[in-house]
């Protein structure tokens, strides 16, 4: 496809999102009267989907010079990255590398805004004479806010991730409505019957769960936490050890945000022709060097869809490469993920007008207010 044709998918794109949930669409127009961000820079660090579209191009009528870093080459949609140049950004991708977000980070940002939290890392330990000029950085997902907790953070760093909205209508319904859907496209399989197994029951290994179990499945939760192990059992699903559900179930998703916790020695006595999917924000949930390692047997199904035959092991199927799958297939169910955008740029916001201390920070809870009020009118349900 041409380059001018992509641009204009991703633009048609955008435009339907907004069509049926115009929660960016008002704050882009607020944006535009008020130009918040005039005279800023901020560099973003983003999955570039038809999503991150939508927010960048509220976010750039509010002024300001907008650098976009792609966090991953698998979920960089080509599409959006020639969009966002038609807006005007400049846009480092595919690929979060590292010389990437060393050449975003010479554009000398006053705000950062990260998923992932390597653009953060980064600023902090390759770039500290940064530090002063930097006023606050915003972090989006579960694993950017576990790595920056390990770190002296010398800016404030507004946790996303932890705000009710977040938690309780993306993690929770957003990611497991997408994932299915996703999974459904790659393989056609149909959840009624199917056994699903789910590695991680926080939020979003909660929504995975319960997304299978509506559509069907029978599913089981693996979880090292033994309160959240308990909840699970207390919401209905069987809580085996890992090698027990291993054996059982035909998918298997991994949703910890922790590296590794589906190994290839976990794989030994899985059932026959299970397939892996991940969910978590990186690709390292699934140990996909092992399973390469171990296979004597690869076979291309399909696009994004490959089985490997383990030496002394069964068959298994690896979804995208282990890449978090409703990201890859740009299923990320959109109202959730916008509500989370609205969050982030009412945050982004009112850091230009707000000193805030170093450390981790709380999203205010005035602002979780306000994004949920404008997804209420957005649904056209603003009384109240
Ligand atoms: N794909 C997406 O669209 C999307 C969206 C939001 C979040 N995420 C990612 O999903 C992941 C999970 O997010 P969350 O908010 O639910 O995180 P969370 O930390 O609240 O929950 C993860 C759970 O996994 C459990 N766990 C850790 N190691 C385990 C192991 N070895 N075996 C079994 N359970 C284990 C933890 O005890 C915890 O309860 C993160 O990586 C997050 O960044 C992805």
């Amino acid at each position: 496809m041409h380059a001018d044709e992509r641009s204009a998918r991703a633009a048609a794109d955008v435009a339907r999102i907004n069509a049926f949930f115009p929660i960016m669409p008002v704050l882009g127009n607020r944006w535009a009267a008020s130009r918040p961000f005039e005279g800023r820079t901020i560099v973003l660090s983003a999955h570039l989907t038809t999503l991150t579209a939508t927010l960048l191009r509220e976010l750039s009528l509010g002024g300001g010079t907008w650098i976009v870093v792609g966090a991953s080459e698998a979920t960089t949609d080509q599409g959006v990255v020639n969009l966002l140049r038609d807006y005007g950004m400049d846009v480092y991708a595919p690929g979060g590398r590292e010389d990437h977000l060393a050449r975003a980070l010479d554009h000398e940002p006053d705000l950062l805004a990260d998923v992932g939290g390597l653009l953060i890392a980064n600023a902090i330990e390759r770039r500290p004479d940064l530090a002063k000029k930097i006023k606050a950085a915003v972090e989006v997902t579960r694993s950017g806010v576990t790595r920056l907790q390990g770190m002296k953070l010398p800016f404030g760093v507004i946790n996303i991730n932890d705000s009710q909205l977040k938690y309780g209508v993306e993690n929770r319904h957003g990611v497991g409505e997408g994932l299915w859907h996703s999974v459904q496209t790659l393989t056609g399989m149909h959840l009624s019957g199917r056994r699903v197994g789910v590695i991680g029951y926080g939020p979003v290994g909660r929504g995975v769960a319960a997304y299978a179990r509506a559509a069907g499945a029978a599913v089981e939760v693996v979880e090292t936490n033994p309160i959240r192990r308990l909840y699970a059992h207390y919401d209905g699903y069987p809580v085996p050890r890992p090698e027990d559900m291993l054996k059982r179930v035909g998918i298997v998703v991994t949703a910890s945000g922790r590296i590794g916790v589906l190994k290839v020695s976990d794989l030994a006595g899985a059932r026959e022709g299970i397939v892996l999917v991940n969910v978590g924000h990186g690709n390292d949930e699934i140990d996909v060097q092992g399973i390469l390692s171990a296979s004597s047997g690869v076979d291309h199904v399909a696009e994004k869809v490959v089985r490997y035959k383990l030496e002394g092991g069964p068959t298994v199927v690896l979804l995208a490469g282990g890449h978090p799958l409703n990201i890859v297939m740009n299923s990320g169910s959109p109202e959730p993920v916008l509500l989370h955008f609205a969050l982030l740029g009412l945050t982004l916001e009112w850091l230009t007008g707000n000193p805030v201390a170093p450390g981790m920070i709380d999203v205010l809870p005035a602002i979780e207010e306000e994004a949920a009020n404008l997804a209420l009118q957005a649904l056209g349900m603003g009384h109240g």
